[in-house]
């Protein structure tokens, strides 16, 4: 497939390669921003390549979606951004982000989200986007509600500590 770029006034989506390796070690490894994410921490070089693999061969498949967030004028990785769990049943995907420490206040999410709530409303054509979100995870929830997403008030069936917020075009 081809893969799709997504642009803003700041930033540069796109997809993510090995030559991303230390950027996504960071990410997954550093415990401020994975405080409220439920997944294993990675821990090694090794884990970030195999990590990157993964997506890279999911997006093949079409089972999701992940954008490497970078400034467009110097190319900076500034985090990430992915659309998973496509349901054609439920006419919904779900989405995840997250960005590195310094590059956190800046409104840089709040303009990744945007570009891509637009790309699954008007190309994916899917109705509804999920998020599950830790209940203690303000930053986040702060984010959503900026752009409508509403706590169903159900939480993931896994960890009852994740909430679930939908937004409905
Ligand atoms: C969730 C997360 C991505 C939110 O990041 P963020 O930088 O707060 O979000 P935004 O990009 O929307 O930036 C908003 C902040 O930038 C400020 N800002 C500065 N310049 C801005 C601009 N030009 N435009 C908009 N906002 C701007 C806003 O005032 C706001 O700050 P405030 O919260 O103090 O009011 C971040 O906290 C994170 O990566 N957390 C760890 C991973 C995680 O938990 N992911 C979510 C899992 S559900």
């Amino acid at each position: 497939m081809i893969f799709p770029i997504l642009t803003t006034e700041r930033l540069t989506l796109r997809q993510l390669s090995i030559d991303d390796t230390q950027d996504i070690l960071v990410l997954r490894s550093d415990l401020e921003i994975n405080k409220y994410l439920d997944r294993p921490i990675s821990s090694t070089t090794e884990d970030a390549i195999n990590f990157i693999n993964k997506v890279n061969d999911n997006i093949e498949k079409q089972n999701s979606l992940y954008w490497a967030i970078t400034l467009t004028e110097t190319k900076t990785f500034a985090g990430t951004i992915c659309l998973f769990d496509f349901s054609n049943e439920n006419n919904s995907c779900e989405i995840g982000y997250e960005l590195m420490t310094k590059f956190q206040g800046q409104g840089i999410m709040k303009e990744a989200v945007q570009v891509v709530t637009d790309y699954v409303f008007q190309t994916l054509k899917f109705k509804n986007i999920l998020a599950c979100v830790h209940y203690d995870n303000q930053n986040s929830i702060k984010l959503l509600t900026k752009f409508n997403f509403v706590n169903s008030m159900e939480t993931d069936k896994e960890n009852p500590a994740l909430n679930i917020f939908t937004l409905t075009q």
